[in-house]
C-alpha cells in the first residue's frame, strides 16, 4: 500500500512526469552565455565547468553552500570526506571561478560546518575581505557518542572591495521583553501591542531564531541539506537591494533562488542534479503566487515559536 501524507505535510512531493516538466523550466549553458540566457534561471550543470561560460560581473551577491567535508549523498552522485588539502584545492577551484563574475561591489557568504570553516576562511582570506562569521545555531543533529552533537553550522561574509551593501534595518529581529522598561510611563524602545511587548534589535553574528525546514512547511522538499528560507531573507535583505542579481553555485533545492525572487531579487543558480532542478523550478513557480517566508512578517524577523503572535499583529495593522 502506498505511504499516505498526513493533510499536514506539506512536503513538496512530484511525480515523475510533473519532475520532467519542471526539470524542462532549467537550462544548460553549452557556450558563452549572455546575461539575458541566465537571469531568473536553474542551470543544469558542474558549476566548476558553468562558471566559465557565464558573462563577467553580473553578481551583486554571492550565497554558496557546497558539500561540507563530510559524506554525504546527493541523490545518487556522492561526496566523499577527504583530507584538509584536497578540500581546499576543491573550495579554491570554484572560488577562482567565482570571482570574476562578481560586482566589484559584491559579497559573498559561504556556508560550512566547523570543521570545513577553517579551511573555507584560509581561501577566502587570499582573494576578499573577510567581514563576519556568524553562527546559525540550527537545533539539529545526530547524537554522538564519544563526541558533543553538532548543533551549529556558520556563514563566512567576506566582500570584494571596502564598498559593498549591509541593509542594517533591513534585518532587524522582534523580541519579545521580558522586563519591560518604562520612563516617565512610556515604554523605553520598546511597543506595547495587543499581543505583547516587543523590541525590534539589531541583529548578530549567532543566529538562534531559526529552524532548518520540516515536514510542515511548504518550503520542505526532501533534499538531504536545504537551507531555511528564513536564513536566506536574512543574507539577501543585508547584503543586496531590490532589483539586484544574486547567484547560487551550488543550489541544491532552490532555496536561494527562490527567496531572492519573493523578495524582488533577480537570481542565478547552478545545481548538477535533475532531481533538485525540478524541485527549484516548482519551488520558483508556487513563489510566483506566495510570497511567504516562514519567521519573516511585517518587515522584521521573528524569534522562533512566535507564529501566533505574528499573525495576530498583523491582523491588528
Ligand atoms: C549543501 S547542498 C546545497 C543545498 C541548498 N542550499 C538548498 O537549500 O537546497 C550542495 C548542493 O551542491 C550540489 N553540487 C555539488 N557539486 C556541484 C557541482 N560541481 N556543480 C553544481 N552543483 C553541485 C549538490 O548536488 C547539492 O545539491
Amino acid at each position: 500500500m502506498p505511504k499516505v501524507k498526513s493533510g499536514k505535510n506539506k512536503t513538496i512531493d512530484i511525480s515523475l512526469e510533473e519532475g520532467q516538466r519542471y526539470l524542462a523550466g532549467s537550462v544548460k549553458i553549452e557556450s558563452q552565455s549572455s546575461l539575458e540566457d541566465i537571469l531568473d534561471k536553474t542551470i543544469l550543470g558542474d558549476c566548476l565547468a558553468v562558471m566559465s561560460l557565464l558573462p563577467e560581473g553580473f553578481a551583486d551577491l554571492v550565497i554558496a553552500d557546497p558539500p561540507y567535508n563530510l559524506d554525504k549523498d546527493f541523490n545518487g552522485r556522492k561526496f566523499r570526506k577527504t583530507s584538509d588539502e584536497i578540500y581546499a584545492d576543491f573550495t579554491e577551484s570554484w572560488i577562482k571561478k567565482v570571482i570574476p563574475l562578481m560586482k566589484p561591489e559584491a559579497s559573498i557568504y559561504v556556508c560550512c560546518d566547523w570543521k570545513s570553516g577553517s579551511v573555507i576562511e584560509g581561501i577566502l582570506k587570499k582573494y576578499f575581505i573577510i567581514r563576519n562569521r556568524i553562527t546559525w545555531q540550527r537545533e539539529k543533529g545526530r547524537g554522538a557518542l564519544s563526541n558533543w552533537k553538532n548543533g551549529m553550522e556558520d556563514i563566512w561574509f567576506a566582500t570584494k572591495s571596502g564598498s559593498y551593501t549591509f541593509n542594517v534595518e533591513d534585518v532587524k529581529i522582534r523580541r519579545k521583553v521580558i522586563a519591560p522598561y518604562k520612563v516617565n510611563g512610556k515604554p523605553k524602545d520598546w511597543e506595547e501591542t495587543g499581543s505583547g511587548n516587543f523590541r525590534n534589535t539589531y541583529p548578530s553574528n549567532f543566529w538562534d531564531d531559526i529552524s532548518i525546514p520540516y515536514w510542515s512547511m511548504p518550503e520542505n522538499t526532501a533534499h538531504p541539506t536545504q537551507k531555511p528560507e528564513k536564513l536566506l531573507a536574512k543574507l539577501i535583505l543585508a547584503s543586496s537591494n531590490p532589483g539586484d542579481t544574486v547567484f547560487d553555485p551550488f543550489l541544491g533545492s532552490g532555496s536561494t533562488s527562490v527567496t531572492a525572487k519573493k523578495l524582488r531579487r533577480h537570481y542565478v543558480g547552478i545545481e548538477q542534479n535533475e532531481q533538485y532542478c525540478a524541485w527549484a523550478e516548482k519551488r520558483l513557480e508556487m513563489a510566483e503566487t506566495d510570497k511567504g517566508i516562514q519567521g519573516y512578517s511585517d518587515g522584521v524577523f521573528w524569534e522562533r515559536n512566535t507564529s501566533a503572535l505574528q499573525k495576530n499583529q498583523s491582523k491588528t495593522k
